[in-house]
């Protein structure tokens, strides 16, 4: 195992100082952490492991990385606040530090020319990075309940060529789910992969429907994780072949093939 900061590593951990911290969503938070080497290396679809170093937080959490800037050496996370320890990280201020543990996992396949990227929820953090990486390539389709969930369309709309929108209630955009509408774009569409993140039974739905039109499909799962590092086996998975994964080292992103029966 090559330890994080030796010669040879691709992951880093170091202290990292908070640049900025801003409330986007109720209980949903924008953070911003100066991290130049983990700026440098990490890929889409990849995430890290932050520590809080105040207080008694001794575990890690996995955030996935929604944004880098490698020149500025800057990494940013979108994250919901769900319990004490996001709450603890939402309290941080500019000019405090958290631990940063990363870039960790195997990212999004980069070879694709026209993807369509569908998210729903806080799975479309890592696809904001994705889409960012595939400059200007991707359209994205987003579902959420209301219209007030999708505050996503203002952070997609520069890094995309189409915003497309799903609401339960119909608040905006299309009534009903993302797999109401994925059929009918995959249909008019020139896409050649279709990219997904967000709850399960919407990823299933949406690797059922591109497999249907012939499409490659990608899916970031989400695993409650200990160590992301491989080594505790609490991310474990069974793949449609039999094997045993580890979500955390060999995905998050998979081929929906290898997870989705
Ligand atoms: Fe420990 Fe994946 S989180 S093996």
């Amino acid at each position: 195992m090559i330890l994080p900061n030796s010669p040879e590593a691709t992951k880093f951990v170091q202290d990292a100082k908070v640049l900025a911290q801003q409330e986007l969503a109720t209980d949903v938070f924008f953070l911003v952490v100066e991290a130049p080497k983990i700026a440098r290396a990490a890929k889409a679809g990849q995430f890290v492991q932050l520590r809080i170093l105040s207080g008694d937080f001794t575990l890690r959490r996995p955030v996935g990385v929604a944004a880098v800037d490698s020149k500025k050496g800057s990494v940013a996370f979108i994250y919901r606040v769900v319990g004490r320890g996001t709450k603890a990280l939402s309290a941080l201020m500019p000019g405090e530090m958290v631990n940063v543990l990363g870039p960790l996992g195997h990212g999004f396949t980069m070879k694709y020319q026209r993807p369509l990227i569908v998210g729903g929820g806080m799975g479309l953090s890592p696809l904001l990075y994705y889409a960012d990486a595939m400059k200007g390539k991707a359209d994205v389709l987003m579902g959420g309940k209301t219209a007030e969930e999708l505050f996503w369309t203002n952070l997609f709309d520069d890094l995309t060529q189409e915003v497309f929108v799903t609401t339960d209630d119909g608040s905006m955009g299309t009534k009903g789910f993302t797999t109401t509408l994925l059929p009918e774009l995959l249909e008019k569409g020139d896409y050649d992969v279709v990219v997904t993140c967000g709850p399960e039974i919407m990823m299933r739905g949406v690797a059922k429907i591109a497999k249907e039109h012939g499409l490659p499909c990608e899916v970031s799962l989400e695993k409650r994780m200990a160590c992301g590092l491989g080594a505790c086996l609490s991310c474990s998975i069974d793949t449609t072949d039999g094997q045993r994964k580890k979500v955390c080292k060999d995905g998050p992103v998979f081929p929906a093939e290898e997870v989705f029966a």
